[in-house]
């Protein structure tokens, strides 16, 4: 066989089976055990800690906009000051740039290992880390507005229906998803299993007002859509799309 034969054939066939090999071990594994090893095994990329959330949070383009954006909301819709929880908080770049903007603070990822890094690590600034599954378990911590970061991308739907139920708590939430660019988004909500990556490959994306989540219109609002940067990747990456989620009748009242 050919060098170039398995360049071009039979490449993506085995990476297809690696990847199903991938998930068929991942459905039965807790969220704890899939997230820990995907850091562990630096699936996402090695930063200059220990933990790297990949270039949705360690690239600036990703997030200059992202940053900018919960900014200016914050001050508009008068939760600059106030209790901020970030959901699936990763490798804490983002949160540790919106910390000054809130009065308190709460950072929640599922691997243990990585709160007890930022638990050290960041013992210098008022954050409370804490340990939980958003899909269940444990009642989250009570805040006046949620962010979930390019966390819901990476579960599966009962995960995410299951997730979402829980923001149903809160006045007001910030989505952020990584999508195909336009056009390209052919099979909303496609189900997967929980892992390292995301819909893209099957031009799919987390939809939330698609069946089975089916928010309806009037709580969600599409805030912020930009083209993923990736450095030494041409080409179209997808793009990241925020939504302001506001669940029920629950009105935000500053
Ligand atoms: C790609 S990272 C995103 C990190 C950060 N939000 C950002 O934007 O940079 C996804 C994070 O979600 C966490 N996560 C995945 N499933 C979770 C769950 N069920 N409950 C809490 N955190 C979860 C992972 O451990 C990981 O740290």
């Amino acid at each position: 066989m050919s060098g170039s034969f398995m360049d071009t054939k039979a490449r993506p066939i085995l990476r297809w089976v690696w990847q199903r090999c991938q998930a068929g071990r991942n459905r039965f594994r807790s969220a704890e055990a899939v997230f820990a090893s995907i850091y562990r095994k630096q699936k996402w990329g090695s930063g200059p800690g220990r933990f790297c959330s990949g270039g949705g949070s360690s690239q600036a383009e990703n997030a200059a906009a992202y940053l900018r954006l919960i900014e200016e909301e914050s001050l508009a819709r008068g939760f600059a000051g106030r209790a901020w929880l970030d959901l699936g908080c990763g490798d804490f770049q983002i949160g540790s740039r919106l910390r000054p903007l809130a009065g308190s603070y709460t950072a929640v990822d599922v691997v243990g290992e990585l709160i007890a890094h930022h638990r050290a690590h960041y013992r210098g600034l008022p954050v409370e880390f804490v340990h939980a599954d958003i899909s269940g378990g444990a009642a989250l911590p009570k805040a006046d507005v949620v962010f979930v970061r390019q966390v819901l991308q990476h579960l599966s739907n009962g995960q995410i229906a299951r997730a979402l139920q829980r923001l149903r708590d809160y006045p007001l939430v910030y989505l952020t998803e990584h999508h195909p660019s336009a056009g390209k988004l052919r099979r909303p909500n496609a189900d997967m299993v929980q892992g390292s990556g995301i819909r893209l490959d099957g031009g799919s994306g987390v939809c939330f007002a698609e069946p089975p989540f089916s928010i309806p219109p009037g709580e969600l609002e599409l805030v912020l859509e930009v083209p993923v940067v990736l450095a030494g990747v041409a080409g179209d990456l997808g793009v990241l799309k925020t939504w302001r989620y506001t669940p029920g009748a629950a009105a935000w009242t500053p």
